[in-house]
């Protein structure tokens, strides 16, 4: 007797072509909900079109020319799923633990600032979709609303991006707040020890017609209005979120300012910080 016993491969006999808006942007006019995307890279084109040159450049670019992104990329791009056949696929177990919480997936939101740049129900907006798939949602130190709106709108928990900044007595008030809204866990980003090379978003700026500074203060601590987190605290001798001294002792300092409840974790932001240094 035969027995075949293979992988499915239907063959439609037709020419090979790329089935993404990504390497086919005419395939994504027909992408005008959220709901109409079959995967990110469908929502990643109508962003392109939809957003001032210079958020985009922010947005949707790495450090220098890029060539971290693509490395990362590339990297990714050669691990493969190893199927194995014969196995009862009827419950797949996807959950993962975290600090105490069982999430369904391991997918989360990681922390990205200013949202409400891109869209003007901001987190809110990231919170609500967090909430709709129950996915762990990681609100950045610069976000553009409120934390406690944002954990109202996801419900809770929210993990808090903690950016240190060069004066503790700052860093320590942020860390109050987002434990006061009630963040059970701190996600610490270590790579912000220089500022980052952005030529993109140099070029963005320049190709933009809009008048920057409207939004941008020309200013010191310009860069902290509209970030809420940062309301009513003394950020005149503070120039960003950059802290050079970041080492071990911030790490202890940190456990030390943090309850037995509240706990910590790493955060880097890949090929968007440094080139030379994969994820
Ligand atoms: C527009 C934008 C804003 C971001 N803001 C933050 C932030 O405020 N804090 C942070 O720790 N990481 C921030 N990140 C980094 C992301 O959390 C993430 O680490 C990074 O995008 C790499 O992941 P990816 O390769 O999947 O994009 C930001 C990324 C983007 C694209």
């Amino acid at each position: 007797m035969f027995a075949y016993v293979g992988s499915a491969g239907l063959a439609f006999g037709l020419r090979p072509r790329a089935w993404s808006a990504d390497a086919d942007p005419t395939l994504n006019t027909a992408v005008s909900t959220a709901a109409d995307a079959f995967n990110v890279f469908d929502l990643e084109a109508v962003a392109r079109s939809k957003l001032p040159i210079a958020h985009l450049a922010y947005l949707d670019t790495g450090v220098e020319g890029d060539m971290m992104v693509r490395a990362n990329r590339e990297g990714f791009g050669k691990y493969q799923i190893r199927a194995h056949r014969l196995v009862d696929t009827t419950r797949v177990d996807t959950q993962v633990e975290l600090f105490g919480t069982t999430w369904p997936t391991p997918i989360v939101l990681a922390p990205v600032g200013s949202q409400c740049a891109f869209f003007p129900e901001g987190e809110i907006a990231s919170a609500r979709a967090a909430r709709a798939k129950n996915h762990l949602l990681l609100l950045s130190t610069v976000t553009t609303s409120p934390v406690e709106e944002v954990i109202a709108a996801r419900g809770p928990p929210v993990w808090f991006q903690l950016y240190p900044t060069a004066k503790w007595k700052i860093t320590e008030a942020l860390l109050r707040q987002a434990q006061a809204a009630g963040c059970p866990v701190v996600a610490l980003t270590i790579d912000n020890q220089v500022n980052a090379g952005r030529e993109a978003l140099a070029r963005g700026k320049k190709l933009d017609p809009r008048d920057c500074r409207t939004c941008h203060l020309p200013v010191p601590g310009s860069l902290f209005r509209l970030k809420p987190m940062f309301d009513g605290l003394d950020v005149s001798m503070l120039s960003g979120v950059i802290t050079a001294h970041l080492t071990w002792d911030f790490i202890r300092r940190l456990r030390d300012a943090t309850s037995d409840e509240d706990r910590s974790e790493g955060h880097s932001h890949r090929g968007r910080r440094h080139t030379g240094t994969a994820a």
